[in-house]
């Protein structure tokens, strides 16, 4: 900020422009716009008075009127709603100047903020000097004013911010994930960040990205022919993680309750609305834990982004109500404070099968369940969200406890409306000789679990956690039908724009 003697002084919180310009560094006039956010204009009191504003952003639509004034919805990404700017037809240059005007151009307005004159908006700005900051070619401009199909708009991922569905979809991500911090950090969980790149494979699927550095035409070969992966980069194979509670464990085996929050990867070959290749994971860990004890937070962590998001997205979750999902609310509330069911899967597979429902995949003991019989369970069985819990081990990875009937694990899946799965988790084996027979059984090799071991030989404790797919949960909340929808960049089969 300017100081009394005409001086530069940092401010506090640093003010963007004029600290850049106390840094010595150089920044386009474009870059420093003193400008008022439009969610600020909409949120305060209408001026008695007229009151000098300057605001900037994108046209969403120009309505010109026989009487010789342009009417510009402004939008700047601050709000759903934008704001009206009225351009009179006495401002120098105005037939050129709203002619250039279309959906997408980019504005800065000086003017004064009033009381509008017309219906639909409380505020307006009757503008004093308009700039064109940036223009468009509005036949080449794939965005148009009338609602734009999801489908398309996934084809212009990088202009997907533009539209008001996405700004209320980021908006509501942005949130959750901030209350997935809040909720930890109120309990006193560490947030562990977890290596990206990995030598573990947690679920022992083996549906990795390798992670290398060899070009693969002059990959060097050991002497039976394989790839010699120990003159790789890191002297052995890795991969992108698809997990980090192996990681988490070793820490929540030593901090007690810690939590990770990262962004995961699976090379599955699934190309459902459910499924990405590149998703962000959330990870609680808690030592001396049982799978009751797991269950309780998966449900308590659920209700409260939930609950978090209806307070602080009120808006978008009322735009996204109308736009693409009717009853959001009403259903959101309802999830915020229901207690969930509890099923364990023998009891799953029982009602499945009284039911008399026809399904795609036929259901008997021992087969894992699919996404209708989730769905089933919750919307027509049970009628709220369901914890499946005790699926046998056959179908489960290889680091949950076995039950005492030797048969199952204690697993539990967490299963919501229209999604199905949200989160899955475990009670972890903690008992060395029974993962070294587990692991064998599953055909892995225990020297390469070594670390993970470790911890079951010094000083072992039961622990527990779960993770919970931060899309899909990003999903639920938006009422958005395709994972793709709900991610910036998404990342699937044969598609990486
Ligand atoms: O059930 P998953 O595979 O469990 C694990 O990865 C455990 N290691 C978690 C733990 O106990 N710490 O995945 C957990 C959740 C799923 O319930 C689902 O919500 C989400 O992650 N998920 C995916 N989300 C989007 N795209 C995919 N390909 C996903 N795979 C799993
Ligand atoms: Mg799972």
């Amino acid at each position: 900020m300017r100081t009394e003697d005409g001086g530069w002084q940092r401010c506090h919180p640093p003010c963007f422009v004029r600290c850049l310009e106390f840094a010595g560094r150089s920044v386009t006039i474009r870059a420093m716009i003193q400008r008022t956010r439009i969610a600020q204009i909409l949120a305060a009191p209408v001026p008695a008075e007229p009151a000098p504003v300057t605001v900037c952003g994108w046209a969403r639509s120009r309505r010109d009127s026989k009487a010789g004034i342009s009417f510009v919805d402004l939008s700047d990404g601050s709000s759903l709603t934008g704001l009206q700017v009225v351009i009179p037809a006495t401002l120098p240059d105005y037939a050129d100047l709203v002619k250039r005007i279309h959906t997408g151009t980019s504005l800065r307005v000086d003017g004064d903020l009033v009381a509008s004159q017309g219906k639909g908006q409380a505020v307006e700005v009757q503008a004093k000097a308009v700039e064109i900051v940036g223009d468009l070619d509005p036949e080449a401009f794939p965005i148009q004013k009338q609602a734009t199909s999801l489908d398309f708009l996934r084809t212009v991922p990088h202009l997907r911010a533009r539209t008001r569905t996405f700004q209320a979809i980021m908006r509501v991500r942005s949130v959750l994930a901030h209350a997935v911090h809040r909720f930890f950090q109120e309990r006193n969980f560490i947030y562990v960040h977890t290596p990206i790149i990995s030598g573990e494979d947690c679920e022992g699927a083996g549906k990795q990205f390798r992670v290398t550095t060899f070009d693969p035409a002059k990959a060097p070969r050991a002497a039976d022919g394989a790839v010699d992966w120990a003159q790789d980069f890191f002297g052995r194979e890795v991969h992108l993680t698809v997990s980090g509670q192996l990681e988490g464990e070793t820490y929540a085996c030593g901090m007690g309750d810690v939590y990770t929050f990262g962004p995961t990867f699976r090379a599955e070959n699934s190309n459902t609305p459910r499924h990405l290749a590149e998703f962000w994971m959330i990870e609680p860990e808690m030592a001396f834990c049982d799978l009751d004890g797991d269950r309780a937070v998966a449900c308590d962590f659920v209700r409260y982004t939930v609950t978090e998001a209806i307070r602080l997205c009120a808006t978008e979750i009322e735009f996204l109500e109308k736009q693409q999902s009717p009853g959001l609310r009403a259903s959101l509330e309802k999830l915020a404070t229901s207690e969930f069911a509890h099923l364990t899967y023998t009891d799953a597979v029982a009602a499945l099968k009284k039911s008399g429902a026809k399904f795609e995949f036929p259901v008997e003991w021992g087969v894992d369940l699919q996404a209708e019989h989730e769905r089933f369970l919750v919307e027509q069985y049970c009628r709220k969200p369901v914890v499946v819990t005790n699926y046998p081990k056959e179908i489960k990875a290889f680091y949950m406890r076995v039950d005492p009937d030797g048969r199952t694990v204690s697993a539990m899946d967490v299963l919501v409306p229209r999604m199905g799965e949200l989160i899955g988790g475990s009670q972890r084996e903690e008992r060395h000789d029974v993962l070294v027979a587990r692991m064998k059984e599953m055909h892995l090799d225990p020297a390469r679990y070594a670390a993970y071991l470790d911890l079951r030989r010094f000083g072992t404790v039961p622990h527990a956690g779960f993770g919970l797919g931060f899309e899909r949960l990003v999903c639920l909340v938006t009422g958005t039908a395709n994972i793709r929808d709900v991610i910036p960049y998404p990342r699937v089969p044969g598609w990486c724009p």
